[in-house]
């Protein structure tokens, strides 16, 4: 089934994509029936647009437990569900992806849990991914796995399917060895991502720290950034991910999102500056921070709401999981907290929503937003910060960014914070506020000019030139670093 792909140089190889999830997610009504919507996060909002209409097929579940929908078409690429049963839903994702992985992976900002019954059920789902990618990828296909939920995929599939091409993305930050080496099964996930041809990572020390574990824990010999395993090199490099700027931008900047941008102020009741915050609702995205700033500055008289007032979008994720539940309940007494003492009837300081949105009502509150607060204690790169920058046309608006986030590396004028300095956060944010339009033009004209040489298609082709370079022997390049 693998469709065909057309790739940077022009050259026709099929391409399956394998990811935890489908692009859209099955939604189940109180009255039985089923629909689709866009599922949530980062990974689906940069691959959607790469696999839009180039045929290729898309290996996922469909976010429900029970049985798997049937193959079926989807903006021009072949949808291949794979099932999970509510304890698979439970020890996989919920449990050995959500509640180990995901917090030792974030500089265990909460603290992750092991679990030998999770850890199973993680092995048995990675096989079923393995299983049905190698059962739908055609000849010699270039098959490109995603994240930390499936990083025994890339050694299972070349068992089973030894002539295909496997190259590997993980979209988190990647721990240093003293971190990573907690994990019980640690050798398992270094010998599953090893099965890739090329593992990309978001940052250079993400890389550095894969070949490390690969060198120190498996006393395999690596030179720079290629490991050799198996009579194979393995390379490891970051490739930084990205948005599809220009759509983006056309997108924020059409009349409609433009006007109701304003539109959006005046509901707002005409503030003089709007601060904006969009995320999925996670423990590492530094939420209760920026919420904590923004208290301070307005119980030391620095800012007075209505004047100023904080629009903060909150997707719900991850809903069963602990940590996610108890945040949620901290978060939402906080901005509580923040309206009972500082709104005024019919004037909250903060408008918090626990929704999703869609893609023309995110780009019109970026338009409208006079500084974007994005906080993560820690993030692989952090998708929403390009997306302000991408929907800052009119050079308007500033951006505050967490050192901590990969964005960081590339966004160098924005206002760069350390999310666990308080104090420090909340200069940064007055100084955004405050600052002249003419620099703050500056910042954005000089982030909006890294932004469009470093898009989408840039991200894609690098990883599929470093990686056809890599099958053609041609791959290590003695760094780390792209
Ligand atoms: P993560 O992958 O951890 O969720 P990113 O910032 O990299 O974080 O990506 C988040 C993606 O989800 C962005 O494309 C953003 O626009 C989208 N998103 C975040 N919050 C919402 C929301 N409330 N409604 C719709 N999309 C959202
Ligand atoms: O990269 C972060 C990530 O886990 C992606 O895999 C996914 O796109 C996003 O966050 C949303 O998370 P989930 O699939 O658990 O809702």
């Amino acid at each position: 089934m693998g469709g065909i792909q057309q790739d940077a140089q022009g050259a026709d190889s099929p391409v399956v994509v394998v990811a935890n999830r489908l692009p859209v997610d099955q939604i189940t009504e109180p009255d039985g029936t089923t629909r689709w919507q866009r599922s949530p996060g980062g990974l689906v909002t940069a691959l959607e647009p790469f696999v839009a209409g180039r045929g290729g097929a898309w290996v996922g579940w469909s976010g429900s437990a029970g049985e798997a929908p049937e193959p079926f078409e989807s903006g021009g690429v072949s949808l291949v569900p794979v099932p999970l049963s509510d304890d698979e839903v439970d020890g996989y994702y919920e449990g050995m992806s959500n509640a180990s992985l995901w917090p030792l992976y974030h500089d265990v900002v909460e603290k992750p849990e092991y679990h030998r019954r999770w850890w199973d059920t993680y092995v048995k789902v990675n096989r079923r991914f393995a299983d049905r990618t190698a059962e739908v990828a055609a000849d010699g296909a270039i098959v490109w796995v995603h994240d930390y939920q499936l990083q025994l995929v890339p050694a299972l599939l070349r068992q089973r399917r030894p002539d295909l091409t496997v190259g590997f993305f993980l979209h988190i930050p990647f721990p240093p060895f003293e971190l990573f080496t907690q994990l019980p099964w640690r050798s398992a996930i270094v010998e599953g991502l090893l099965g890739a041809d090329l593992v990309g990572f978001q940052r250079p020390s993400a890389a550095v720290n894969f070949v490390q574990l690969a060198r120190r824990l498996h006393e395999l010999p690596a030179r720079g950034n290629a490991i050799e395993y198996e009579g194979r090199i393995v390379t490891a490099r970051a490739f930084p991910i990205s948005i599809d700027v220009r759509s983006f931008d056309r997108l924020a900047g059409s009349p409609d999102v433009v006007a109701r941008a304003e539109e959006i102020r005046k509901e707002l009741g005409n503030p003089r500056k709007l601060i904006l915050g969009v995320d999925r609702l996670d423990y590492t995205k530094g939420i209760g921070v920026r919420l904590s700033a923004f208290e301070e500055l307005l119980a030391d008289g620095v800012l007075e709401a209505p004047d100023t007032v904080m629009v903060q979008v909150a997707t719900p994720s991850r809903e069963r999981v602990e940590h996610y539940v108890h945040m949620r309940e901290t978060i939402e007494q906080q901005v509580g907290h923040i309206n009972g003492v500082y709104g005024t009837i019919g004037g909250p300081a903060v408008h918090y929503f626990n929704q999703s949105m869609p893609r023309e009502e995110l780009a019109a509150l970026y338009r409208a937003a006079d500084v974007m607060l994005v906080t993560p204690y820690r993030d692989g790169m952090n998708l929403v910060a390009k997306e302000y920058v991408a929907a800052r046309g009119d050079l308007g608006g500033a951006l505050v960014l967490s050192e901590f986030a990969g964005a960081a590396a590339e966004l160098k004028q924005a206002f760069l914070v350390n999310p666990h300095d308080i104090a420090g956060v909340k200069n940064q944010l007055v100084r955004a506020l405050r600052m002249e339009p003419a620099e703050g033009a500056r910042r954005m004209r000089a982030m909006r000019r890294h932004l469009m040489r470093h898009d989408l298609d840039h991200w894609a082709s690098s990883f599929f030139d470093a990686l056809r370079a890599q099958v053609s022997g041609d791959g290590a390049e003695g760094a780390a670093g792209t």
